[in-house]
C-alpha cells in the first residue's frame, strides 16, 4: 500500500520537525507554587520587603555561590528567602537561572507571602515564615518522562539499578553537606547498553539527618508512580531534589550561552503494542532532554 507508506513518511518527518523547535532554552522551568493562604496587598511594606529580598537574591548570585539565604524587612513585614543551584551547574547558568527565577516568581505569585519555584538548574523560595534549617516536603512537584513500557523498563536490571542508586544517595547527599558543594550523584548499569544516572541535593541549611530523610522520601515517590515506566523522573521538594535519567544529565559543560539543539535522534525500540519510542538526546541540558514520540510500527511497514 504505497499511499499508506507515503502518508506515514510525512507523519514521521513531521514528528522530527516538532522535536527540533522546542529545545532552545538553557534554564528549564518545572513549576511554581504560590501559597494562596497567605497573601499581601500590592504597594504595602511587605511588597517592598519582598522586592528587596528578590533583588538581594539575584544580586548575590553574581558572587558565585550556588546557595544563598537572606532576610529583609522588619517585624510582620520580614521576608526570608533562599536560592540553590544544582551542584554541577556552572556559575553562568546558575546566575541565569536565579535571574529568571526571581522575575518569574514575582510575576507568577504577585500577592503570595510564600512561594517556591523549581527549574532544572535551580530552586528559589521565600516566605513570611522563618523556614531556614527546617526540612519541608510540601509543596512538591514531580516530573515524569514516561515511555510507556519499552523493553528496557521491564528489565529487573532497571529497577535494581534505580534501587541501588537511591539506596545510596540519601547518605551521600547528607555526608556531602559538610563539603563546599553539597550534592551527590551515582550511576549504575541497568543492562549492557543502558546506564542510569541519579542525583540528589539538599538545601545546605538542613541538618544531615533531615537531608537524608528528605532525599529518601523524595526518592520513594519514584516507586509510587514509576511503574507505568518512566525513563527519567524528578521529584522536587522545597528542601531537596532528586532526579534520574538514562543519560549523564549532570555533566554540564562550562558554557552557558543558550544553544540551538545539537541532538541525536534516538530510536528506543518498539513496545509490545508495536508502538515505537523515539527521543531526542542532547549533548547538554536544554529544554526537555528527551522528547518522546510515539509512532505506530505498522505505518512504517510496506506490507499491506
Ligand atoms: C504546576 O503544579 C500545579 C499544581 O500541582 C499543576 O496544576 C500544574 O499543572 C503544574 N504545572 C506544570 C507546568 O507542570
Ligand atoms: C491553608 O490553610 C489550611 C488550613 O489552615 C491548611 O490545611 C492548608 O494546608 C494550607 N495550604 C497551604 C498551601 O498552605
Ligand atoms: C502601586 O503603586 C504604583 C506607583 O507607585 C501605581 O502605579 C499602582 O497603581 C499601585 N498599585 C496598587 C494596586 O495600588
Ligand atoms: C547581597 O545580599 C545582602 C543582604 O543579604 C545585601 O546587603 C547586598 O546588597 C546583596 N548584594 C550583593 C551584590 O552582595
Ligand atoms: C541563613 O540561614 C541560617 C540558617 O541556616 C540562619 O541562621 C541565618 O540567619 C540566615 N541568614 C540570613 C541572612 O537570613
Ligand atoms: C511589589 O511592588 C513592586 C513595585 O514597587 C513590583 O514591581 C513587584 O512586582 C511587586 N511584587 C513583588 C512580588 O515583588
Ligand atoms: C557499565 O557499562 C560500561 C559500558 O558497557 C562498562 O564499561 C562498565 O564497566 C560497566 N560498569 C559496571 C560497574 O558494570
Amino acid at each position: 500500500m504505497i499511499t499508506k507508506s507515503k502518508n506515514s513518511l510525512k507523519q514521521f518527518l513531521f514528528c522530527i520537525l516538532v522535536l527540533t523547535v522546542t529545545e532552545t532554552s538553557a534554564s528549564v522551568f518545572n513549576n511554581v507554587s504560590c501559597s494562596s493562604n497567605h497573601t499581601f496587598t500590592p504597594n504595602t511594606t511587605f511588597n517592598a520587603s519582598l522586592n528587596t529580598l528578590l533583588s538581594h537574591l539575584s544580586s548575590n548570585v553574581t558572587n558565585n555561590f550556588r546557595f544563598f539565604n537572606t532576610t529583609s524587612g522588619k517585624g510582620s513585614d520580614t521576608v526570608y528567602g533562599l536560592y540553590m543551584c544544582r551542584g554541577d551547574v556552572p556559575f553562568a547558568l546558575c546566575r541565569e537561572c536565579v535571574g529568571f527565577a526571581t522575575l518569574t516568581i514575582a510575576s507568577s505569585c504577585p500577592t503570595s507571602k510564600e512561594a517556591v519555584i523549581w527549574y532544572n538548574e535551580c530552586l528559589l523560595r521565600y516566605s513570611y515564615r522563618f523556614f531556614f534549617s527546617k526540612m519541608e516536603e510540601w509543596p512538591r512537584h514531580q516530573v515524569n518522562i514516561p515511555l510507556g513500557d519499552p523493553v528496557v523498563l521491564h528489565s529487573n536490571g532497571f529497577y535494581t539499578a534505580l534501587g541501588s542508586i537511591f539506596d545510596d544517595l540519601p547518605n551521600q547527599a547528607a555526608l556531602a553537606l559538610r563539603g563546599s558543594n553539597p550534592y551527590a550523584v551515582k550511576q549504575e548499569n541497568a543492562s549492557a547498553s543502558v546506564t542510569l544516572y541519579g542525583l540528589a541535593q539538599c538545601t545546605p541549611d538542613l541538618a544531615a539527618g533531615d537531608c537524608k530523610r528528605c532525599i529518601a522520601d523524595a526518592a520513594a515517590e519514584f516507586a509510587v508512580t514509576c511503574c507505568g515506566g518512566s525513563i527519567g523522573a524528578s521529584v522536587l521538594f522545597p528542601s531537596c531534589i532528586v532526579r534520574y535519567e538514562t543519560y549523564p544529565f549532570y555533566q554540564h559543560s562550562g558554557t552557558s550561552a543558550p544553544t540551538t539543539i545539537k541532538g541525536k535522534f534516538v530510536f528506543f525500540g518498539f513496545s509490545n503494542e508495536n508502538v515505537g519510542f523515539f527521543g531526542l538526546k542532547d549533548s547538554r541540558e536544554t529544554k526537555r532532554f528527551i522528547k518522546v514520540l510515539i509512532c505506530d510500527q505498522s505505518r512504517f511497514s510496506h506490507n499491506p
